[in-house]
């Protein structure tokens, strides 16, 4: 029976576990985007995951959603990066980078020149940007006019392309969560009129072009995609995501990708009405589930053939030792809400691993 530890061979690495860590975005970047020493570290306690994925990486400075987010577009940024994957293969691990284009969650004052933010259309989302100054409303974005398209499009090979030269194992196109690719594929976001919008096809366009591009400098099954088909976080809506979702995932099952990551429901509730195993049937591929999952859950799944590996998110972060615990049934640590995007060691670095007392190891 497939369960937690049941070796797994994804593109041409053998995964001792099927233990995903989830991307999660921690803003301990310094303020020019660079990785710093103290990424290295957290990155390397957490080595022993299956697979690491890293946090969003803005590929170009248009990009740039938040502060201290650490970008793939600078030789100081890829020197950053090349200490995490040090860091990572160090201790036996395997790391992806998850290229990343915020799109329309932006703000001016994180823009080259204070512009606008762009997006697939002028369609302002609600709610408030998180910059250097606290929190603002977003403002209106500028749509993305069909001849910038093929830029933005490079912006991802080049920084596929660093992603390679500092050390990662391969790359996650971020298409969850409300952000740039997100944005083109849900139509609550996405009205343009152009080839890049309309029906499901013209909507997916974009991130088929992005894969590639990205597919220059990585074989494919060093390329992952994660989705977010129900996922609202960032005003995402889309009047129909069984149907139109299906359709993509059967679409990128045709890519020949390392695999397709999908946060499952929506990641505030964690509630979903969408049949995942039905959508898991689309994809001719490996499947990562996340988005609430407890060991019990991950098991029923990799049981069911509901999903080949199992992301694990706000666990990860308050276990180094994630891996252990799951693996001996230790009690799981708490992570701290409060510390998760403040910058600094707090919260971060210093979760401690469990130290069982030997009389009382199970
Ligand atoms: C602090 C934090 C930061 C996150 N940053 C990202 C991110 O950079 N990219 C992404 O795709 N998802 C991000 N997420 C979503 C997680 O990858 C994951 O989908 C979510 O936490 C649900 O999984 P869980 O229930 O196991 O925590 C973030 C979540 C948290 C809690």
């Amino acid at each position: 029976m497939t369960g937690l530890f049941s070796p797994l061979s994804l593109s041409d690495f053998n995964l001792p576990n099927r233990i995903v860590m989830a991307p999660m975005t921690r803003n301990r970047a310094n303020a020019e985007g660079v990785p710093t020493a103290l990424m290295a570290s957290y990155y390397g306690q957490r080595a022993d995951a299956g697979l690491i994925i890293s946090e969003s990486v803005p590929i170009s400075p248009q990009a740039v959603g938040y502060p201290c987010t650490p970008g793939l577009f600078s030789a100081a940024q890829l020197a950053g990066w090349r200490q995490v994957t040090e860091a990572v293969h160090a201790r036996g691990g395997r790391i992806f980078a998850q290229l990343q284009h915020c799109g329309r969650i932006s703000h001016p004052s994180l823009q080259p020149e204070g512009a606008e933010p762009v997006a697939p259309s002028a369609i302002q989302p609600q709610g408030m940007a998180v910059t250097c100054n606290g929190m603002q409303a977003f403002v209106s974005p500028r749509a993305l006019r069909t001849n910038e398209i093929v830029g933005v499009v490079e912006q991802f090979r080049a920084a596929a392309q660093l992603a390679r030269t500092a050390g990662f194992d391969g790359v996650e196109i971020h298409g969850a969560n409300g952000y740039l690719i997100d944005q083109f594929l849900r139509n609550g976001s996405n009205h343009r009129t152009d080839n890049y919008g309309g029906t499901p096809a013209r909507r997916l366009a974009f991130l088929l072009e992005i894969i590639e591009a990205v597919s220059e400098v990585w074989p494919r099954e060093h390329i992952g995609v994660r989705l977010s088909p129900e996922n609202r976080f960032n005003d995402m809506t889309d009047s129909d995501p069984d149907e139109h979702f299906a359709y993509f995932v059967t679409q990128l099952g045709h890519a020949k990708l390392a695999y397709l990551h999908v946060l499952e429901g929506e990641m505030m509730t964690q509630s979903g009405v969408l049949d995942y195993g039905a959508l898991r049937r689309c994809f001719a591929g490996l499947y990562i589930a996340n988005n609430g999952y407890d060991k019990a859950r991950a098991l029923d799944v990799l049981r069911d053939g509901k999903a080949d590996l199992v992301a694990f998110g706000t666990a990860f972060i308050g276990n180094p030792d994630l891996v252990e615990r799951l693996r001996h049934d230790w009690p799981l640590g708490a992570p701290d809400p409060e510390t998760f995007y403040t910058g600094g060691e707090r919260g971060y670095v210093d979760y401690p691993v469990f130290a069982p007392i030997a009389g009382d190891l199970p």
